[in-house]
């Protein structure tokens, strides 16, 4: 059985899984719920940086905006910030984040199915990574991307499956 309680008992959490699959949802609901300060780390390394992801990619590349995710990522640890964070897509998959994120709180991936996923993410226009993917050819280059990701996903301390993750959005989860 889910006990929600103990998933939060090791602060800070860092909500991880593929983009679409709900971590910012899912976290402010938790801090609501729990009275826990919220950090989304893409809103808070675009503040940081005065400039949204999408600038980030184009004037960096992927690797550029990388190196900022990890800095902003260990710079709240240093903080010892209390409280819920939800990370980017990719967080964990760079830079060895996923080990420093095991080390340092709770890490929980939400393990939402790629059709909820792609059903979230086909008309996206924001995400750098889909942009030059028309809505059909999105399925194929997600579904490849989270085989890619799962052995980070996977090293998290806790898995939700899309049941679970209802489950606590319902209010049904102890
Ligand atoms: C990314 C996911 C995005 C954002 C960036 C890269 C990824 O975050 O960090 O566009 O590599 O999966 P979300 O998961 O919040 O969309």
């Amino acid at each position: 059985m889910l006990v929600i309680e103990d998933m939060l008992c090791r602060l800070p959490i860092f909500l991880i899984g593929f983009m679409g699959s709900g971590k910012s949802f899912l976290g402010q609901y938790l801090a609501e719920k729990y009275h826990l300060p919220f950090i989304d780390l893409d809103i808070y390394i675009a503040k940081q940086e005065q400039k949204t992801i999408a600038q980030l990619f184009a004037l960096y590349g992927e690797d550029g905006f990388r190196q900022k995710e990890n800095y902003h990522l260990q710079t709240l640890i240093t903080k010892s910030f209390e409280g819920i964070i939800a990370c980017g897509g990719g967080t964990p998959c760079f830079y060895d984040n996923i080990t420093l994120m095991n080390k340092n709180g709770t890490t929980i991936f939400l393990n939402t199915s790629i059709m909820t996923i792609y059903e979230r993410l086909q008309h996206d226009t924001i995400r750098p990574l889909l942009t030059n993917y028309t809505a059909s050819a999105r399925l194929p280059f997600l579904t490849q991307k989270l085989e890619e990701r799962l052995p980070y996903y996977n090293q998290a301390q806790y898995i939700l499956d899309d049941e679970q993750i209802n489950l606590i959005l319902q209010n049904n989860a102890s």
